[in-house]
């Protein structure tokens, strides 16, 4: 396992690294792309919240827009607009009053996994590698994190089931199990249907919450998206992960946990897992800002409640960049055997894998010697392992760019790699 200090240095070291090196061309970052950002419309479209805030309450639209600016109910007040919209662009059944919307899907983790894992010896679950805010939130609870692989010829169903065992020899219970089944943060891979039922089945088995995590599924550029684990979850072991960071922009902060009907078949289960995370909410944010959530819900009225229209324009660029990185690394690395990449078929990242170690030395010679960023994938790592593979992040760059940074990632293979020396 990664130290501490050293995951939450990470990020501390690519700032210093990008701002050491303004020129170099950077794969590091998974940032939306800024030009569809359309802050003053979607300005405008808090007074649609406003409007429909008044009629709702038979109130003047003086009075709603008093309450806006108030503190507000801890669970949210675009519930049920958020519900609506994870109905019709996930086909996610659920209610209003399932859900807390969160200051991003962050805030959301970081009260998850402390109100799952409340007493000692009550670990976390995850695939790994895994996404760096999760295994923050773990770290920043005092909560054990434990990589979840599945080895040749065992189902995720077994796999969580000798996980399991083993854990329970040492004294250890997996209360759940954190994954991004699309377009997975860092290695851009999806989760198929039968995976997915898969790990329904093990976490109903021993009793282990899901946390789906889900920013970049609505940026599937090609092939049928598989049923979000949510929908396929009839046990009642899935709490959904929603943001808007990607789909509008993430300086709304607006995010939302959706948490089952009935956990595990009691709805009073559910009912306190929800009071305990709107407790703890009320102790950290005491409530999402209301001017942000007028904002996504004023969007999300005006668009009928599907972000379909809004997120056709990003997903073509996002396409259009996997296409620029997948063209460049046929023409840089094609007919090599040591090295691999795989071919997202959505979201912002790709993993490629080489002939050699690439860590923070790596990272820093790379970025120094030939102007090129890229993340290690041991930042992402739960244990020792994917010393050899890196993540590129296509989200936020020009194919003209994305074309040069692979020449100078290839530069600086090409020199590095054991043959080459
Ligand atoms: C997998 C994953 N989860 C969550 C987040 C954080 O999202 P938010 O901005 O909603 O806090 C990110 C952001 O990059 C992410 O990649």
């Amino acid at each position: 396992m990664l130290a501490e200090s050293s995951r939450l240095s990470v990020m501390n070291f690519l700032n210093e690294a990008a701002n050491q090196y303004p020129n170099a061309i950077s794969f590091a970052s998974g940032r939306p792309a800024e030009s569809y950002f359309s802050l003053e419309r979607w300005l405008t479209a808090i007074s649609a919240f406003q409007e429909h805030a008044a009629m709702s309450a038979g109130h003047t639209l003086l009075q709603a827009g008093r309450r806006i600016a108030q503190y507000g109910p801890t669970a949210g007040v675009i519930n049920a607009l958020i519900a609506r919209q994870l109905r019709i662009d996930e086909r996610i059944e659920c209610e209003a009053e399932q859900i807390i919307v969160t200051a991003g899907c962050q805030e959301a983790l970081s009260l998850a996994v402390p109100a799952l894992c409340r007493a000692p010896g009550e670990v976390m679950l995850a695939r790994n590698p895994t996404y760096i805010g999760m295994t923050g939130a773990a770290d920043f609870a005092g909560v054990e994190i434990v990589p979840v692989e599945v080895r040749t010829g065992e189902t995720w169903e077994q796999a969580l089931g000798r996980i399991a065992a083993e854990l329970r020899r040492t004294g250890k219970t997996p209360r759940g199990f954190y994954l991004t089944p699309d377009f997975d943060n860092p290695t851009g891979t999806v989760l198929t249907e039968a995976e997915r039922r898969s790990i329904v089945a093990g976490c109903a088995e021993h009793r282990i919450v899901v946390l789906e995590d889900n920013p970049y599924g609505m940026f599937r550029f090609e092939g049928d998206a598989p049923p979000r684990m949510a929908a396929l979850d009839d046990v009642g072991c899935v709490i959904y992960l929603a943001t808007y960071s990607k789909t509008l922009c993430p300086a709304v902060r607006v995010g939302a946990a959706v948490v089952p009907k009935r956990l595990f078949g009691s709805a009073a289960a559910s009912e306190r897992l929800r009071a305990e995370l709107s407790e703890r909410k009320s102790f950290v944010t005491v409530n999402t800002s209301q001017v942000t959530q007028a904002l996504v819900g004023g969007v999300l009225l005006t668009e009928g409640c599907t972000l379909a229209g809004l997120v056709q324009a990003p997903r073509s660029h996002y396409r259009r960049n996997r296409d620029a990185l997948l063209d460049a690394l046929d023409g840089a690395f094609g007919g090599r055997e040591d090295i691999a990449w795989n071919r997202p078929e959505g979201g912002f990242f790709l993993r490629l894998s080489l002939p050699f170690e690439f860590g923070r030395q790596e990272t820093a010679e790379c970025a120094r010697e030939q102007g090129v960023i890229v993340m290690p994938m041991t930042f992402f790592s739960l244990d020792s392992t994917r010393r050899h593979e890196v993540r590129l992040a296509f989200s936020n760059a020009e194919p003209a760019e994305i074309e040069a940074g692979v020449q100078r990632l290839a530069r600086y293979v090409e020199q590095t790699s054991p043959r080459a020396r």
